[in-house]
């Protein structure tokens, strides 16, 4: 079963075509960042004008890498959470493709594509992928929250942000440093070249048992930090980068570890984003090597919005039989999680 993925959430139009034991045979992604950058974060209105600009284009390149649409046995589109206007480009163009086409047709929660991320097969070489059930820690722009994963349509929420995304706060961080957007790639950079400890930043919600996130107070510890010193430069920004994301980064791999003991499961992926990060990666790493716990993190094509996510889990939902029809309706934030009972909490 080949599947053509549809993606359109946010500020990514994407498509992809991918088989149900996750090989991968085409992944174009398109990013409107440039778009963006002046306003210093996504502009809804601009983003579904940019997806409507670049869909059948990224659409056609992905099908056209796979080998032609007469190999494509079915369409998975990215159903929500995400901005309904962006989304409802990815539905349209994917329900008009199946109709014309005669082919089955599946709603895809875009947060379930990420928590599969490491699943997907890019390579020649296959990729060690992890055993269900597993615990995921999903960071991203818009998201950052903590799950027991047993099967695509068997999710448990343990716990999520109070607030902020943490995304969000590497964003909001870099801000207000003048970094530009997006804030993330750009902290972790220059975090590589700085001293963390050269600033003291609070570790937000650290206390044992909870596993729940806030971030709001991190960055305006960095506004105060800012208003008291102006913004540094040189080695000093590269030390404040660095105490920041280590801030951000102690508290999600502890809690993810956490959530590791809680749950007894000795497996953790990192999702979203934010799981790009290098002092993420490094961190969880190093937690879960002294508490046997197995960390996986795919390779960051996986880890930012992709369509081959989306793809992967349209295969794994037409395999268990769910089918959509022309009525299928894009939702924004949190609806998805009681609609399609995907996400339960716990
Ligand atoms: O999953 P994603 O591509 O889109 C959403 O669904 O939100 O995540 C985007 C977020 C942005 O906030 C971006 O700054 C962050 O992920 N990000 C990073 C890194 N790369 C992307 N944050 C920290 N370090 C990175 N290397
Ligand atoms: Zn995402």
């Amino acid at each position: 079963m080949r599947v053509l993925g549809i993606e359109s959430s946010c500020d990514e139009t994407a498509a992809a075509v991918v088989d149900e034991r996750g090989l991968v045979s085409s992944d174009v992604v398109s990013s409107q960042i440039e778009t963006h950058a002046p306003y210093g974060g996504v502009v809804p209105e601009l983003a579904s004008r940019a997806h409507l600009e670049s869909v059948w284009h990224v659409i056609s390149q992905a099908v056209a890498e796979a080998g032609g649409l007469d190999t494509i046995d079915a369409i998975a589109v990215t159903q929500g959470p995400g901005l309904v206007g962006a989304l409802l480009v990815g539905l349209s163009t994917g329900k008009a493709l199946a109709f014309a086409r005669g082919l089955p047709l599946v709603g895809v929660d875009h947060l379930v594509g990420h928590l599969f991320a490491p699943f997907l097969q890019r390579g020649d070489e296959p990729t060690p992928v992890p055993e269900l059930p597993f615990v995921a820690l999903l960071a991203s722009g818009g998201h950052t929250a903590l799950y027991e994963v047993h099967a695509h349509d068997r999710i448990t929420m343990l716990g999520q942000t109070r607030d902020d995304a943490a995304g969000e706060a590497f964003d909001k961080g870099a801000k207000i440093l003048g970094l530009g957007y997006p804030g993330g790639p750009m902290v972790d950079r220059l975090a590589s070249t700085g001293d963390p400890t050269r600033s003291d930043l609070p570790r937000p919600m650290l206390r044992k048992g909870s596993l729940e996130f806030s971030f709001s107070g991190l960055k305006t510890a960095i506004a105060r930090h800012v208003e008291l010193h102006g913004v540094p430069e040189g080695q000093a920004l590269s030390d404040l980068c660095a105490a920041y994301q280590a801030a951000i980064v102690e508290v999600l791999a502890q809690k993810s570890l956490e959530a590791c003991k809680v749950t007894g499961i000795p497996r953790l992926v990192l999702a979203g984003g934010v799981a790009a990060n290098k002092g993420l990666r490094a961190r969880t790493r190093e937690l879960g090597e002294k508490c046997g716990v197995s960390v996986f993190v795919p390779p960051i094509a996986s880890c930012t919005d992709n369509a081959a996510m989306i793809a992967y889990v349209g295969a794994l939902s037409l395999a268990s039989g769910r089918r959509d029809d022309a009525s299928l309706a894009p939702y924004s934030r949190g609806a998805g999680v009681k609609r399609g009972k995907v996400v339960e909490k716990r």
